[in-house]
């Protein structure tokens, strides 16, 4: 691997655990202003310091992102297609490499949509991301994208769908957890790490979706609803980096989840910072 390659690799997952905690807030990209997500930059800064990645477009890196911060961004350049419509598969590239590398991101994301009506042209941009991010030492991630048919979220699935994505190229992938998870990691070569999906009825069965995708082999999580939808997004973030880096039990993450709590309220930070 190239040395730029390498570099931004090593960016995105921590030395020690090898794994990942990576924060996205892209969702405005085709769900407009989501709930909690309304004023991206009050979201945005409490979580920063404790995220290994930020998953964002480039407006809301631009408008909601301070310029001095540290934490490596995952940029996504995917989109073009918003949730009014019934087939979300015909996303285009929409941000070039040379922004990508202009804006001094760590790796570009982009959603495939495998078994979709778009899937042939998808395939095809995840190709072409590639060609482009290899050629200056770009990582690109997939996100194996299941549009709004969240039952697709099977192991047979995702695993068919992070195949193609490393077989095409990508440098790792994103996915969704399911059960026999670690079918979809076995047959991967990459680095997985796992999205949250809708936010979880419990935080409880949050952690158990962390620490499940990491006991399956799982490197980290590329999570947002589950995180900045809770009341106590920054004590969630601790916690689920307890399980990622230090494989805590759930019960472990529930604990500092209630010692984290006990620290002043975000919404009185946000408010001091605003
Ligand atoms: C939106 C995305 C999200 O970044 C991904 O789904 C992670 O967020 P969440 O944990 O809220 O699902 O790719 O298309």
């Amino acid at each position: 691997m190239e040395w730029g390659m390498a570099n931004r690799m090593h960016r995105m997952f921590q030395p020690v655990s090898g794994n990942s905690v990576m924060v996205a807030v892209d969702h405005g990209y085709f769900m407009g202003p989501t709930r909690r997500l309304e004023n991206a930059r009050a979201t945005i800064a409490p979580l920063l310091p404790y995220a290994d990645a930020l998953g964002v477009t480039r407006g809301i890196l631009r408008h909601a992102v301070d310029p001095a911060a540290t934490t490596p961004i995952l940029l996504r350049v995917s989109g073009a297609v918003t949730v009014l419509k019934e087939d979300l598969s015909d996303e285009e590239v929409v941000t070039s490499m040379e922004d990508a590398l202009r804006l001094n991101v760590s790796a570009v994301a982009l959603s495939v949509f495998v078994g979709a009506p778009h899937e042939h042209e998808s395939l095809l941009h995840l190709s072409q991301l590639v060609d482009a991010g290899e050629e200056c030492g770009m990582p690109v991630m997939s996100i194996t994208a299941v549009g709004k048919e969240l039952e697709k979220r099977d192991a047979r699935y995702l695993a068919l769908a992070c195949r193609v994505s490393a077989e095409l190229g990508a440098r790792m992938v994103k996915t969704y957890y399911c059960e026999n998870f670690e079918k979809v990691i076995e047959g991967c070569p990459v680095p997985i790490v796992c999205a949250g999906g809708p936010k979880l009825d419990t935080e409880k069965a949050a952690f158990e979706l962390a620490y499940g995708a990491i006991q399956a082999g799982a490197h980290g999580l590329d999570m947002g609803r589950n995180i900045w939808q809770s009341d106590h997004p920054v004590a969630m973030l601790k916690a689920l980096r307890f399980i990622v880096h230090e494989k805590a039990t759930v019960k472990e993450a529930l604990n500092v989840l209630e010692e984290e709590k006990k620290a002043p309220p975000v919404a009185a930070k946000r408010a001091a910072s605003a």
